[in-house]
C-alpha cells in the first residue's frame, strides 16, 4: 500500500503529524516541545533525509519501507527515573510488534529490537529542556517492508515482513506503538524487559573509548543498567555505550 493510505488507521489521533519527508522526526518533535505541544504529540515521516541513531550515528530512513516515529513525553515520572524511559520504550516496541505483526522480538541491551537474530528497530531518546520542565523525545525506527541495506547494515539488519505471511501495515504498527507509548509511564516493565533481553546470560564485549573488554552479562538492575562480571570476578553496572553480544549479529568468536 502506498503512502499515505497505509497510515489510515491513525485517523482521529490528535496532535499527530504524518509527513512525506523531513530531516529527522526527532527534530520535528523537539520543535513541538518548544511550541508547548502536549504529551503524546507525535510525528511520523515516510522518509527521513537525516535520520539520527544512538552514539552519533546516522539512521538510514528510505521512503515506503520503514516506520519512523517520534513521540513527545512530558514525564510525570520523577526526574531520577527518567533514565528508565529508553528501556520502557523498547518494551513498548516489543508489545507493538507483537500486536501488529504477530512477531516476538527480543531486546538487545539497551534498546535495539531483534527478530530472529536481526536488528529490526533502533530507538533514540533525547531529553529536551522546555519552559515547563524536561521533556523526552522518543524516536523509534522500525524496518517494516523489504528493503536493500548497505553492505555493513546487511550483516545485522532485518525487516518485519521477512517473517510474516502478509505485509505488516505501518499504520497498524504505528497505532499500536502510540498506544503502548501512551501507557509507558504506568508500565511495570522490568520483568518484561528482563524476559525479552537477549543480552542476559551471554558473553558481551563492551566497547570503551580505550578499547574493548569482555564480560558475562548477568542481570538488569532496577534502573535498567546492565550488570556484568569480568574474568577476574569483578562486577560492574554498565549504564550507557555500546555492547556487542557473542552469537548475535557479527560477533561470533
Ligand atoms: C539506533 O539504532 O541507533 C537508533 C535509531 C533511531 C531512529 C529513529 S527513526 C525516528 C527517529 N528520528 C530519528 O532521527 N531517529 C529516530
Amino acid at each position: 500500500m502506498k503512502f499515505p493510505e497505509e497510515f489510515a488507521p491513525l485517523a482521529g489521533r490528535s496532535h499527530l503529524q504524518v509527513l512525506a519527508q523531513t530531516d529527522s522526526t526527532n527534530n520535528r518533535v523537539k520543535d513541538l516541545a518548544d511550541a508547548g505541544a502536549p504529551s503524546g504529540a507525535a510525528v511520523i515521516a515516510d522518509r527521513q533525509t537525516a535520520g539520527r541513531g544512538r552514539l552519533g550515528r546516522s539512521f538510514s530512513s528510505p521512503a515506503g519501507v520503514g516506520l519512523y516515529l517520534s513521540y513527545l513525553l512530558r514525564p510525570t515520572l520523577p526526574e531520577d527515573r527518567l533514565m528508565t524511559v529508553p528501556a520502557l520504550a523498547a518494551v513498548a516496541g516489543t508489545r507493538a510488534v507483537r500486536r501488529a505483526a504477530g512477531l516476538d522480538c527480543g531486546i538487545k541491551w539497551p534498546n535495539d529490537l531483534v527478530c530472529a537474530g536481526r536488528k529490526v528497530s533502533g530507538i533514540l531518546t533525547e531529553l529536551v529542556p522546555t519552559q515547563s520542565g524536561p521533556a523526552v523525545v522518543i524516536g523509534i525506527g522500525i524496518n517494516v517492508h523489504e528493503q536493500t541495506f548497505s553492505p555493513d547494515a546487511a550483516q545485522v539488519a532485518g525487516y518485519l515482513d521477512a517473517w510474516t505471511d502478509r505485509p505488516v501495515s505501518r499504520g497498524e504498527l504505528a497505532k499500536a506503538l502510540l498506544e503502548e507509548l501512551d501507557g509507558l509511564e504506568t508500565l511495570d516493565g522490568l520483568r518484561e524487559y528482563r524476559a525479552a533481553c537477549l543480552t542476559l546470560g551471554r558473553t558481551v564485549r563492551l566497547l570503551r573509548p580505550d578499547g574493548t573488554q569482555q564480560a558475562e552479562a548477568l542481570d538488569i538492575d532496577r534502573d535498567y543498567g546492565l550488570i556484568v562480571r569480568y574474568g577476574d570476578g569483578r562486577e560492574e553496572t554498565v549504564r550507557s555505550g555500546e555492547v556487542s553480544v557473542r552469537g548475535l549479529y557479527g560477533y561470533i568468536e
